[in-house]
C-alpha cells in the first residue's frame, strides 16, 4: 500500500454500523423576537437516509444552518459521531459534514473541476510553504487531488465537463456539481437542502440513484426537500418540521399516514405513494366526520 502524502484522511471512517452520527438534541435558534427552530431533537444513524419536510419557513434550512456551524444554536446541542460541534463551518466540514445550499453557491467563474479542489481543502495538508515552493511534494499532492476531484465528477456524470465554467452549466447539473464538491471534503455526513429544487424528472431520478450511491459509500444523509415522491422513495425515516417544530418523525408510510401531516403540509397524498392508501383511508374518513383544512406544500418564497 503507498502512502498518500495529500491527504489527512480521505476516509474519516464509514461508521459504525448501527453508530448514531448526528445527535441533535433540543436544538433551538431564535432571531430576535422569532423562533425560527424550537426545541429540535433528531438523530442521523450509520448508513441512514433521513428526510426532513415541512412547508415554507418551517426552520428546515435554519435546522441545517445550525448542524453546519453557521449558527450557534441559541439553546440545545449537536454532536457529530459523540463529539459536540466547533462553532465554525470549516471545523465542522473537517470534523466530517459536508453540505450543499438551497441556493447554489458555486464559484460561477472557477471550472467544474476547480470548485471540486475547493471542496478539498479541508483535506489537503500541503501548506503554505509547499505551495509557493511548488516541490515534488507539492506536485503529487496536487495530482491525488485532481485524480480524485475527477472520480467525484465522473460519480456525479459530469467529468466530461470538467473544464467547463460552472456558470455555463444548466441549473440541474450545478446541483450536482455541489454534490460533488460536497463530497470533495471526505464527509461522514452529507446535509442535502433541496437538491432536486428546479431538476426536471429525469434528473430527479438520477439524483435519487446518487444519494443511494452516496449512502452506499458509507455516507449518512440528512435530505431537505418538498418533492414528495423524492423523499418518500428515498428515506428510511423522515421528520417533519412545521413552525420550527418536530411534529412527528417515523418511517414514509408513518408520516404519509399522519392526519396532522396531510392538515400541515401535505395535503392529497401522490397516487401509489407508501401508505397512500391508509392516508386516503383516513381522509375519506374525516370527510364524513368534519371538513379538514387542505393546505399544500407551497414554494412562493423559496430561497
Ligand atoms: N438569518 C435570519 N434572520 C432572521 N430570520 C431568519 C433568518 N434565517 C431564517 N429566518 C426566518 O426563520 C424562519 C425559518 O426559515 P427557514 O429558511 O429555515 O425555513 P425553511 O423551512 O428552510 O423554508 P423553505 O422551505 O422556504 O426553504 C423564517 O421565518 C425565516 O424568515
Ligand atoms: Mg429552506
Amino acid at each position: 500500500m503507498t502512502t498518500d502524502t495529500t491527504t489527512k484522511d480521505t476516509t474519516p471512517g464509514a461508521a459504525a454500523p448501527g453508530e448514531t452520527v448526528l445527535d441533535a438534541r433540543g436544538v433551538t435558534m431564535r432571531f430576535g423576537g422569532l423562533t425560527a427552530v424550537r426545541g429540535v431533537d433528531l438523530t442521523v444513524g450509520a448508513g441512514e437516509i433521513v428526510g426532513l419536510i415541512g412547508p415554507n419557513g418551517a426552520g428546515k434550512t435554519t435546522f441545517f444552518n445550525c448542524l453546519t456551524g453557521l449558527y450557534v444554536p441559541t439553546e440545545g446541542e449537536v454532536r457529530y459521531k459523540g463529539n459536540v460541534l466547533p462553532p465554525k463551518s470549516f471545523k465542522v466540514t473537517a470534523a466530517g459534514i459536508a453540505r450543499t445550499f438551497q441556493n447554489i453557491r458555486l464559484f460561477a467563474n472557477m471550472t467544474v473541476l476547480e470548485n471540486v479542489l475547493v471542496g478539498r481543502h479541508t483535506r489537503t495538508k500541503e501548506g503554505f510553504w509547499s505551495a509557493v515552493l511548488r516541490g515534488p511534494g507539492f506536485h503529487k499532492a496536487e495530482k491525488a487531488s485532481r485524480d480524485r476531484a475527477m472520480e467525484l465528477l465522473a460519480f456525479v456524470g459530469l467529468d466530461h465537463k470538467a473544464e467547463h465554467l460552472a456558470r455555463n452549466l444548466p441549473y440541474g447539473e450545478q446541483r450536482k456539481l455541489e454534490i460533488a464538491r460536497a463530497l470533495a471534503s471526505e464527509p461522514g455526513l452529507l446535509l442535502l437542502d433541496e437538491p432536486t429544487a428546479g431538476m426536471n424528472p429525469q434528473e430527479t431520478r438520477t439524483t435519487e440513484e446518487l444519494v443511494f450511491a452516496i449512502r452506499d459509500m458509507g455516507i449518512a444523509v440528512l435530505v431537505i426537500e418538498h418533492d414528495m415522491r423524492f423523499i418518500f422513495n428515498l428515506c428510511d425515516r423522515v421528520a417533519v418540521l412545521v413552525q420550527g417544530e418536530k411534529l412527528i418523525e417515523g418511517d414514509s408510510a408513518t408520516v404519509q399516514g399522519d392526519e396532522r401531516v396531510v392538515a400541515a403540509y401535505l395535503g392529497e397524498p401522490f397516487e401509489n405513494a407508501p401508505g397512500a392508501e391508509e392516508a386516503a383511508e383516513v381522509e375519506a374518513a374525516e370527510a364524513h366526520a368534519e371538513p379538514t383544512t387542505d393546505a399544500a406544500p407551497g414554494k412562493e418564497n423559496d430561497r
